[in-house]
């Protein structure tokens, strides 16, 4: 059975729609930042301070490279790890790729106040041109949804709806029971 891997720029909602999409397939979720951060034992900004992006880059293809192998996964990537064509090939063979989408503003909102992302720079323009610079890789998405104005619920209601409609029958078996 293959795996639902979520990609999209930081603060389009990877993270908490993943958890809840595999709460309602009652499949086992995964998010790569944190299994970087269990193997390295390091947050991810501590990675980034300590060892540069580089490191942080290679510990991220190392993860995903692992968790391609693996079925029945809801897998939330980190904002950068599709950049990388190799990971996004990696995680397409053994999975539907979904991507999340939010409008710069929305990003602002939710993300605009943490300092956990070593990459975020804080003003519109910046994430602007991040995602423009991007938006080509979050494009090889086999769906799209935007969850600028849907909380998480309604937005894994989407994802599931179009996962219906996909013609991989094997898949839309488990997704509907
Ligand atoms: C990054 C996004 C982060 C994390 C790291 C780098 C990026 O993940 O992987 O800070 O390059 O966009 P989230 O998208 O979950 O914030």
């Amino acid at each position: 059975m293959r795996n639902i891997v979520l990609i999209g720029f930081m603060g389009t909602g990877k993270s908490s729609v993943g958890k809840r999409l595999a709460q309602s397939l009652a499949w086992d979720f995964v998010d790569t930042d944190w299994v970087i951060g269990e193997v390295t034992n390091l947050s991810v900004t501590e990675i980034f301070r300590r060892h540069g992006e580089t490191r942080f880059r290679s510990e991220e293809k190392i993860v995903v490279a692992r968790l391609s192998q693996k079925e029945q996964m809801v897998i939330a990537t980190g904002g950068g790890t599709v950049v990388d064509p190799l990971n996004l090939q990696a995680l397409a063979r053994n999975g539907i790729i979904v991507g999340l989408y939010a409008t710069v503003d929305t990003i602002l909102s939710r993300v605009g106040q943490k300092n956990e992302r070593p990459l975020l720079k804080g003003t519109k323009e910046a994430i602007e041109e991040l995602w423009s610079q991007r938006q080509e890789c979050y494009a090889q998405a086999d769906f799209t949804v935007d969850t600028s104005e849907k909380n998480i619920d309604e937005v894994v209601s989407e994802i599931l709806a179009r996962l219906e409609r996909m013609t991989d029958d094997e898949f839309t078996r488990v997704s509907t029971h």
